[in-house]
């Protein structure tokens, strides 16, 4: 019984290639192509790989751009008269940040080979609203560096070897992208007056429950976006905002949810646990009865039953668990025999995917008959 498998495939291998392709590839030496008359072209074999540089020693001479304008624009980066705020630095293999000239609000200076960040260059940096310092060597970010851009909005430094949350950071900060580190760390009072923070990403850290204290989180009154993925967790992060909108925390280890974990959520829509060591046990029954909720994953877990869930939810993943069974009256969030000329009442779930259990066809008529609006049920 397979229905919209072909979507469920297509869907799996972009959200794949989404985690392996977010970043773009560090800059190649530019290949000068010689000039030559016309010659028949001979498809070459893929060569192997260039490895990555180790040493600083192996880096790339940086690259210059021709003389700008803007007589205060770093030869490292382009300055271009149609967007005076920006300086764009980004795959010139730089290793140290250059002197940030004052126009500049939005720095892009990824794809590099920055190792560190310290104040001097910013000493004039005062109007810089956002950073993009992805996929450097970023192991320290200097705390003076903050002092000096205090209306900072966005900071970007995911794919850096940073082994902890910088310090310092200013409290205008409204997105923060840290993933793709090696943050084991947390410092007390790291997210402290960040009332303004929207999004927060920590994806593929080594963070331990140890490091998220009861308080961690606290002034984030305004957080939508958390994602601890790929982190070493086995509890769920105490403290969370209610604001919260989307949770991700797929591939940690945990076991259990705390019966009331949910209660206070007022916003919180989609919920990521694929990849846990969650089974029935650690899942009181009806944790995620949740009636804001749209989209629920619980993929590659060890559940053995269907939870409970609200007539809202639109999206449930439960695929390769160990689900044997499944009872549509049971789990119908109306009664089935009720008059159904109210089509508000109908369960809203459109998408379900049971593939990986120990399921087989056919399709139990109660499962068809409570969720109408289902259009895709892969099994
Ligand atoms: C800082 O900006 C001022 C005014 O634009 C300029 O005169 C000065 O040279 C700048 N300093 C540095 C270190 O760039
Ligand atoms: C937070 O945002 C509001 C509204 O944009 C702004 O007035 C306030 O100054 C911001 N807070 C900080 C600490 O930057
Ligand atoms: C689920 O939540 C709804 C409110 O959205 C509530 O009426 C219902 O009793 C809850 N069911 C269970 C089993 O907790
Ligand atoms: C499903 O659950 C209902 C209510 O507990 C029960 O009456 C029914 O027999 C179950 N159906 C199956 C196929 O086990």
């Amino acid at each position: 019984m397979k229905a919209g498998t072909g979507l469920v495939s297509a869907l799996a291998l972009l959200l794949l290639m989404g985690a392996v392709f977010t970043q773009r590839p560090r800059p190649k030496k530019p290949t000068r192509r010689p000039v030559t008359t016309r010659k028949p072209s001979v498809p070459q074999p893929a060569g192997p790989a260039q490895p990555e540089p180790q040493e600083p020693t192996d880096f790339p001479p940086p690259i210059l751009g021709p003389p700008s304008m803007y007589p205060d624009c770093p030869r490292e980066c382009l300055c271009s008269p149609s967007y005076p705020n920006s300086l764009n630095c980004e795959n010139r293999n730089i290793r140290v940040i250059p002197v940030i000239p004052f126009r500049a609000h939005y720095l892009y200076l990824q794809n590099n080979y920055i190792s560190e960040v310290t104040p001097e260059a910013f000493v004039n940096a005062t109007e810089v609203r956002w950073i993009n310092l992805a996929n450097n060597r970023i192991h320290r970010i200097n705390k003076q560096v903050f002092e000096k851009i205090p209306a900072l909005l966005y900071l970007y430094a995911q794919h850096n070897q940073l082994k902890e949350v910088p310090s310092g950071l200013p409290a205008s900060l409204e997105q923060l992208r840290l993933s793709r580190n090696r943050i084991s760390k947390i410092p007390a009072g790291a997210f402290n007056k960040m009332g303004n923070l929207t999004l927060l990403d920590l994806y593929n850290n080594q963070l331990s429950d140890s490091d998220l204290g009861k308080n961690t989180f606290k002034d984030l009154t305004s957080l939508m976006q958390l994602n601890l993925a790929r982190n070493i967790l086995k509890k769920m992060p105490a403290g969370i905002p209610s604001s919260l909108i989307q949770l991700f925390l797929d591939r940690n280890n945990i076991e259990d949810i705390p019966k009331d974990y949910f209660r206070d959520f007022t916003h919180l829509a989609f919920v990521r646990l694929n990849r846990n060591q969650l089974s029935d046990k650690g899942m009181p029954k009806a944790v995620f009865n949740i009636s804001t909720l749209l989209d629920l994953q619980l993929s590659h877990n060890q559940l053995a039953s269907v939870p409970l869930f609200n007539s809202h939810l639109e999206h449930l993943h439960l695929n390769h668990n160990s689900i044997e069974s499944i009872n549509g009256t049971l789990l119908c969030p109306f009664n089935l025999l009720a008059d159904l000329s109210d089509d508000s009442l109908v369960p809203k779930l459109r998408y379900l995917r049971l593939d990986g259990n120990h399921l087989s066809p056919p399709i139990p008529l109660d499962v068809i008959m409570c969720f109408r609006h289902l259009r895709s049920i892969v099994f």
